[in-house]
């Protein structure tokens, strides 16, 4: 079979899977001139529409300051669906009827005025569906989140309702608030207009296959579960590793800092996938629910638990596979005596039943060796007696690493006899691949996020009480670090893994990190 016909099979059958009973709609994106909606937004949509997975029928609506027509919104959209679809070339036949169903309002967000033109275009149909179910897509800044919420709410656009009535749903984007008390202050101004049903908040690592797959590996199997606990583990590593340095969002990273930019989020949400109870069902609540118990089991770390077990780092000058990297503080828009951590290295306690004696090591950072998200299940090492005597046959523990991205898959490590008539040992492993066993087909984390918003399938995004638990833990340690400059220690070059005390939080437990290897 060749590639093509493969690929189509392969979009056939997931649009047959993925095709459900969703109801007409209208999908206004606010913030449709920005990069989101070209890079992510609009070739995420282009996909559903060439799966036949959106509603029929359906229409998109860009809100956004500059100054626009519909045929120019389309053909800049266009443009830029060539450069940034994961499949090539763009079917024209497709993108012409989805350009059709695309519409573009010229205003301003702060403006009264904008809504009411919102409002018309909306209104401009007479499919009663597609002028009622409406779902907001919030790619702006958060400052804005609540101020459009209100002005759509003004017009009639927006109101709370919960389980049943319309659809009308706010989709928003990460970053949802910059501490606990302005995720909260968010939080309450959206509720004014909208009830938690309604709230949609992004996380894009709950949109890749592999991040949902953790469930399913662990819930739909019956060996793993049994040795998922303290008994069996000795202990867990997650590292979500960046090889780009911070480049041209300075300005932006500047307020966030790794904490808040992966960790408060992508890094926390693997972490809850990770190790939370089973849930009841696989509804978003009580999946939500299971999540939130993780997140409520982390130990505060006092002041000196902080010193001790969480690491911060900076990178300075260096090269990552030979391609030159300036400082942090050199980076546009950044301070050149900034303190804003591009790495952070962590231990956590879950204290719980299962987990009880377990360290979580978490670390993430920008300007490292390898882009690579995993996760590593590291068992208890076997007694070693049968193979003590032998200096050729060192144990090593069993481990299972989640491999999220890329070379998507699961890679089971345990020891193997080598072939001869002496008694050596080494590690072997037992891989899955995605690739080999569904094909080079992954589809992009937004496609299946604006398919789940669409559908109203809450499963994949974050509750309130989620985002608010994971601030508070984010909040203790960077609190401690308030007034508290980086040391030398602190930096690292980039193009390694992070400050060497990276290591030497590992090393205290007799642990180490194992890197990701990309296969080639
Ligand atoms: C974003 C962060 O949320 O996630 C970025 O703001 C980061 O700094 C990105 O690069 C990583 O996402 P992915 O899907 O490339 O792992």
């Amino acid at each position: 079979m060749n590639e093509s016909s493969h690929l189509d099979e392969l979009l056939a059958s997931r649009a047959s899977s993925s095709r459900r009973q969703i109801e007409p709609c209208t999908v206004v994106i606010f913030g449709a001139s920005g990069d989101l909606t070209a890079r992510k937004l609009i070739p995420a949509l282009y996909h559903l529409a060439l799966e036949k997975a959106l509603p029929t029928p359906y229409r998109i609506v860009g809100f956004a300051r500059r100054e626009k027509t519909d045929e120019s919104f389309r053909a800049e959209l266009r443009e830029a669906l060539g450069k940034f679809s994961r499949t090539q070339p763009v079917n024209d036949a497709i993108w012409n009827a989805f350009a059709s169903n695309l519409h573009y309002c010229q205003a301003d967000i702060s403006d009264a005025e904008g809504y009411r033109k919102l409002k018309a275009i909306v209104e401009s149909t007479d499919n009663e569906k597609l002028r009622s179910n409406l779902l907001f897509y919030l790619a702006t800044n958060p400052s804005q989140f609540g101020e459009i919420a209100t002005h759509l709410h003004e017009v009639g656009l927006l109101e709370k309702c919960e389980n049943g009535g319309t659809m009308k749903r706010l989709v928003v984007e990460k970053p949802f608030g910059h501490d606990l008390p302005s995720a909260q202050e968010l939080n309450a101004e959206l509720i004014q207009h909208a009830h938690e049903s309604q709230i949609f908040r992004i996380d894009h690592y709950l949109g890749k296959e592999t991040v949902q797959n953790i469930l399913t590996f662990r819930f739909s199997n019956g060996i793993f579960e049994h040795l998922w606990n303290r008994d069996s583990v000795d202990h867990v590593q997650i590292t979500v590793a960046e090889k780009l340095g911070v480049g041209s969002r300075g300005g932006y990273y500047e307020e966030s800092g790794a904490m808040r930019d992966m960790l408060q989020n992508h890094v926390l949400q693997v972490l809850s996938l990770i190790a939370m109870e089973p849930p009841v069902s696989l509804e978003a609540e009580n999946v939500r629910d299971e999540k939130v118990k993780l997140l409520k089991s982390i130990r505060p770390m006092t002041p000196a638990d902080i010193l001790q077990n969480v690491v911060r780092g900076q990178y300075f000058a260096g090269d990552v596979d030979g391609d030159p990297r300036p400082a942090y503080r050199s980076e546009p828009k950044v301070n050149p005596k900034s303190n804003v951590e591009t790495f952070v290295a962590m231990k956590l306690w879950v204290d719980n039943w299962r987990w009880s004696g377990v360290p979580f090591y978490l670390r993430t950072g920008k300007n490292l060796p390898v882009s690579a998200s995993e996760v590593r299940i590291q068992f208890k090492p076997a007694p070693n007696i049968l193979f003590a005597a032998n200096k050729n046959a060192q144990l090593d523990p069993n481990s299972l690493t989640l491999r999220l991205q890329p070379n998507e898959g699961i890679a089971l490590r345990f020891n193997g006899k080598v072939p001869g008539a002496a008694m050596e040992l080494r590690p072997v492993r037992m891989q899955f691949s995605y690739d080999t066993e569904f094909g080079a087909y992954t589809p992009e984390a937004y496609e299946r996020l604006l398919l789940e918003a669409i559908a109203g399938n809450a499963t994949l995004f974050i509750r309130r009480d989620e985002v608010e638990t994971a601030w508070g833990i984010v909040d203790s340690i960077r609190n401690a670090w308030t007034d508290k400059p980086l040391t030398n220690r602190e930096f690292y070059l980039a193009g390694t893994w992070g400050p060497t005390a990276a290591d030497d939080l590992l090393a205290a437990d007799g642990h180490e990190w194992k890197h990701p290897q990309l296969q080639k």
